[in-house]
């Protein structure tokens, strides 16, 4: 690794991953306050929320209060989740400067987390890129069960790669693969990306990890090995997705902190920060 090593490059998705599947409604201003709590940490992104359907995900529905309650840091991205045009109109008109589409390589998982065939969210996303692009925002698209499914079981990489192709074809988009249950181990972390890695540029790849059986922070290690630099991770270890059953929390920030730094990788986060956030989080969370 060279000293001119750009370091690792956080998105943090606690506000979204983080919040999504929580019971209890939690108050619009203590969403607010985590993100402006996450901005002056540093973060250079943030997943700020989702405009997807309300009736759907309901903690998520105040997304356009939380957008117009933060306080913007100009290093900061504010990032939002979008399925489809109406999604990101909405995110649009609430000034999100990043819209991140979700497709899955499983079609079971996408019918039950999109009520879409893959090819539909694909056909869905187009309008999506045209809109973002006309505005001048950026666009990440997430492919969910990138190492498995909860409902098909293993994934084959090839099938991602397949996936991914289809994205690219879009446009300029960022890809982030999603271990959505955190099944994954370090040595399915490298088939992943022997299938995926040659087709992405290293600066539009991203890796989403889930942390089920506690190997998150090995597969994160294998990644950085093999040359990945940018990772999402959520405060405090929230997290899990509703159409997803057992989902577990995303890769803790504070784990993939502690793991840059041991790599020598700079983040430019405030770790100091971030942790006082995961416990006032979970404090917030009832945890
Ligand atoms: P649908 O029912 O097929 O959509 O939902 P539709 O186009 O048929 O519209 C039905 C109704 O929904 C209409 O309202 C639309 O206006 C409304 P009506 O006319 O009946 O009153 N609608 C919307 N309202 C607000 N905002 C919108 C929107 N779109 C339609 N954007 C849809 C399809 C995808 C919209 C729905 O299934 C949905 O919102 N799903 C959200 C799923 C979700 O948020 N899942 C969790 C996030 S994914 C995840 O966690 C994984 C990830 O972390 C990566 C990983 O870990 O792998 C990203
Ligand atoms: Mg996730």
């Amino acid at each position: 690794m060279s000293s001119e090593d750009a370091g690792v490059v956080i998105t943090e998705v606690g506000p979204r991953d983080g919040l999504q599947n929580e019971h209890r409604a939690i108050p619009t201003a203590q969403k607010i306050e985590l993100v402006d709590r996450l901005s002056r940490a540093g973060f250079p992104e943030i997943e700020v929320s989702a405009f997807v359907r309300p009736d759907v995900v309901p903690q998520l529905s105040d997304a356009a209060a939380v957008f117009a309650g933060i306080e913007r840091c100009p290093n900061t991205v504010y990032s939002a989740l979008v399925p489809n045009e109406q999604g990101v109109i909405r995110a649009v008109d609430a000034g999100a400067q990043k819209v991140s589409v979700f497709t899955a390589a499983s079609e079971t998982f996408s019918q039950k987390n999109t009520n879409a065939t893959i090819d539909e969210t694909i056909e869905r996303f187009k309008p999506v890129v045209q809109r973002a692009g006309a505005e001048g925002l950026s666009i990440r698209a997430y492919v969910s069960c990138a190492v498995a499914c909860p409902y098909e079981g293993p994934t084959d990489s090839d099938a991602v790669a397949c996936v991914v192709e289809r994205l690219l074809s879009l446009g300029p988009v960022e890809i982030d693969l999603g271990d959505t249950i955190g099944a994954a181990t370090p040595d399915d972390i490298d088939r992943l990306l022997a299938s995926v890695g040659p087709l992405v540029a290293t600066e539009l790849l991203v890796l989403h990890l889930h942390d089920t059986r506690g190997v998150a922070v090995s597969c994160a290690r294998r990644a950085m090995e093999l040359g990945v630099r940018r990772f999402d991770a959520a405060v405090g270890g929230l997290g899990g997705c509703p159409f997803a059953p057992g989902a577990p929390g995303n890769l803790a920030t504070e784990s993939l902190l502690t793991l840059s730094d041991s790599m020598g990788l700079h983040t430019g986060i405030d770790a100091e920060a971030v942790a006082g956030i995961g416990q006032w989080v979970r404090g917030v969370l009832a945890r």
